[in-house]
């Protein structure tokens, strides 16, 4: 990393956006200069908290006072392209969204261009992918450590195949390196298919990747380690199930496949590991022009699979080529994605703005545990 101090505004400070200003907040190379946020309570608790001076209710208001190098979009869907946008035009240096990017495949579409027309770069935000881990064992596949890649597996994916589905399909498109060109599938249930989002769809179906292998993608989790996407070579299994993926090479005397130690590059990460990795790959990319370890592109394929597999599904499980030529398909996330905390009724208190973070999220993990074990 050089010495640049990236000048960084915050766009969207509720419960992600809090995340991601801990860690800017917290790296050496960056400084929140602002924060967007349309809730003027939390506004003001979260300003204080990171000590901005640049408060703002409005991301244009904010662009015409000053313009960030960098812009953390981290609003609900519904709101991310109208500020991914008024960032790339007004000079924005890079630019990071979250998942999903949004519900229209045009919109996705359009983001994209924004930023690649005026060479700003745009990064995906907080994804499995962008996992130091998950990224160095695709590095060693690709690299052909284990050998050629034979096969892939989707397990898990239903449930929200956009808002959550994005995670599966982005890790498959990286360690089988290819891209879903067609989509065959199966959809349930009924009241599910008939809605226009994605709560409660569970999709089975096959992918065939531009490589041409063809990749089972079964909706539900079948037991608790198949929860992810595995591919496999002639002796190998690398299975990414929420985490380092494991690495299986070679088999027992009784056939069974031997787990080894990947050994992976450890990470001091600040906060979550892989929104922090995320960032720094960001931070790379504006830097140097490195490769992005999560793109806004890649969200944006991620969205068109999950469409393209639910137009197969309404239609009877009619093979659909990608890319869709018709860009006005659209799918919206769940409503929490969609609008927000605030606007579904889970209106983070200010109390809770004050001092939620990554290491309060994780006591509230450690208490759930311990309350379920007792
Ligand atoms: N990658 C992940 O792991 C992950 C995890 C959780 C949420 N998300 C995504 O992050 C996004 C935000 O989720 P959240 O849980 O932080 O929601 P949230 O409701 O807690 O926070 C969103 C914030 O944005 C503000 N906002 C709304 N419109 C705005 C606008 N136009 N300009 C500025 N601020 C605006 C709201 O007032 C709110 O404070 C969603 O799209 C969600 O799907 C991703």
């Amino acid at each position: 990393m050089s010495d640049v101090k990236h000048r960084v505004s915050i766009i969207g400070c509720g419960r992600l956006g809090q995340h991601y200003a801990e860690i800017y907040a917290a790296l050496p190379n960056t400084e929140i200069v602002s924060i967007v946020e349309v809730n003027a309570a939390r506004r003001a608790v979260v300003g204080e908290r990171f000590g901005v001076k640049g408060e703002y209710g409005d991301v244009k208001e904010m662009l015409k006072e000053d313009v960030p190098d960098l812009g953390v979009v981290v609003t609900p869907t519904k709101y991310m392209k109208e500020c991914v946008i008024a960032c790339a035009e007004a000079g924005v240096k890079g630019i990071s969204t979250d998942k999903p990017i949004a519900a229209r495949l045009s919109d996705a579409d359009e983001m994209v261009k924004a930023c690649e027309d005026r060479g700003i770069v745009f990064a995906g935000g907080n994804l499995q992918r962008a996992m130091s881990e998950v990224q160095e064992a695709a590095g060693r596949l690709h690299a052909g450590e284990y050998g050629a890649v034979r096969g892939a597996v989707v397990h898990g994916f239903g449930g929200e195949i956009s808002g959550g589905g994005c995670q599966y399909v982005s890790v498959l498109r990286l360690l089988t390196n290819a891209e879903v060109s067609e989509v065959v599938a199966w959809g349930g249930p009924d009241e599910a298919m008939e809605r226009d989002d994605d709560d409660g769809l569970i999709i089975h179906g096959c992918f065939t990747m531009s490589n041409g292998m063809v990749c089972p993608v079964f909706g539900e989790q079948l037991t608790e380690v198949n929860h992810g996407v595995s591919v496999w070579t002639e002796d190998a299994l690398i299975e990414w199930a929420w985490g380092p993926p494991n690495v299986y090479r070679g088999f027992d005397e009784s056939g069974a496949r031997v787990k080894i130690d990947p050994k992976y590059t450890p990470v001091e990460a600040v906060g979550s590991d892989y929104m922090y990795t995320s960032i720094q790959s960001f931070l790379s990319a504006v830097e140097t022009g490195s490769k992005l370890w999560i793109s806004g592109h890649d969200l944006r394929q991620a969205l068109e699979v999950a469409i393209a597999s639910k137009l197969s599904a309404q239609r009877g499980s009619v093979p659909v080529k990608l890319p869709l030529a018709d860009r006005s398909h659209c799918l919206y996330p769940r409503a929490y994605r969609w609008l927000g905390g605030d606007e579904v009724g889970q209106e983070q208190p200010a109390e809770e703005a004050r001092i939620y973070g990554f290491a309060m999220v994780q006591e509230m993990k450690r208490k759930r545990q311990q309350a379920q074990k007792k």
